[in-house]
């Protein structure tokens, strides 16, 4: 418990959120050794011996691992703190009881799906190379990009001189000289849609995270979070234990939780507005489907949707005793 801060301490033996601690110790309610301690972020010394709230010694629980989905907003960046006084999402997630670190990184512009955690074995997996972790995105690209573009895509094309993995690209719809595509990737490279899409020649207007393997961004609005559930957490492990033990670029499997679905009215079979498709489709607005929503993207699967327990709006709290049971 060296280099452990106080406030820390009792906030995970309390399971209090680290205010709530700093509070309970401003008070005097905490002791050590039987001495008050009103500092909150004084270093704890197991040398000056038990420490005690309202005379009540506390023992140290094990860490309880959670998952958090948050849905990151535009103009936020992807880190818990920012030198520039940007806003983070550590301000979407409020104070924990537990420190969570983000998995992985998204462009300041870039939205959707964010997964928080403080499993470090977990997003070691979900971010080392090696593992080849699949990200679903949902691009709107200027213009329409012919099949023949889209083809580049998916087979890869070189990005700052090196060649990009094959990508699995589905042309969604286009409408008003604006296409949306959405495009799965095993790389994690800076900017790297961004790029890819540049590359043939058609410039990314809005990025959306909709999929990390077979997690996808629901149940969540933009600048909500939520934890995951259960079953979210053993899909996650499962996956990233089954691409431990296939080819790094492997090309995606099929089916896959994270495949953008879309399907009209009328069920037609995917890609809703075919890639062949030539020229400007004018008429009567059509409803948003499904996957322009904010908080329903490509690929969610029909079936339970997470409860909306535990959904936080930006700059939430925790509270002991509410929100959503972390996922197990
Ligand atoms: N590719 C990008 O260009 N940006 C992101 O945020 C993620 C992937």
């Amino acid at each position: 418990m060296l280099n452990e801060r106080l406030n820390r301490y009792i906030s995970l033996c309390a399971s209090v959120s680290r205010r709530t601690a700093d509070e309970l110790i401003r008070h005097g309610r905490v002791t050590v050794g039987g001495q008050p301690i009103l500092d909150p972020g004084a270093f704890l010394d197991p040398g000056k011996g038990e420490v005690r709230l309202d005379g009540n010694t506390l023992v140290p629980l094990r860490e309880e691992k959670i998952y958090i989905m948050a849905y990151k907003p535009d103009n936020v960046v992807s880190t818990m703190k920012d030198k520039e006084g940007r806003q983070t999402v550590a301000s979407l997630v409020g104070e924990l009881s537990t420190r969570v670190f983000p998995v992985g990184r998204l462009d300041y512009h870039t939205t959707g799906l964010l997964l928080l955690t403080n499993d470090g074995e977990l997003a070691y997996k979900l971010t080392h190379p090696k593992f080849g972790v699949e990200k679903t995105y949902v691009a709107k690209v200027m213009g329409a990009p012919p099949p023949a573009s889209l083809k580049i895509l998916r087979r890869g094309l070189p990005v700052d001189g090196v060649m990009t993995n094959p990508a699995q690209v589905d042309f969604l719809q286009k409408r008003e000289g604006k296409s949306w595509i959405s495009i799965r990737i095993a790389e994690g490279r800076y900017h790297q849609v961004r790029k890819m899409f540049e590359a043939i020649g058609h410039r990314v207007m809005k990025l959306r995270r909709v999929a990390i393997g077979p997690l996808t961004l629901a149940g969540v609005e933009p600048g909500e979070w939520r934890y995951l559930t259960g079953k979210e957490v053993r899909d996650l492990n499962a996956y990233v234990k089954q691409r431990e033990h296939e080819p790094r670029d492997a090309p995606a499997r099929e089916p896959h939780a994270g495949k953008p679905k879309f399907v009209p009215r009328a069920k037609r079979p995917r890609p809703a507005v075919s890639e062949e498709a030539s020229g400007e489709q004018r008429g009567p607005r059509q409803p948003k489907p499904e996957w322009k929503k904010p908080s329903k993207g490509p690929g969610f699967p029909p079936g339970p949707r997470p409860s909306k327990a535990g959904v936080r709006k930006g700059g939430g709290v925790q509270a002991p005793g509410r929100g959503g049971k972390p996922g197990r």
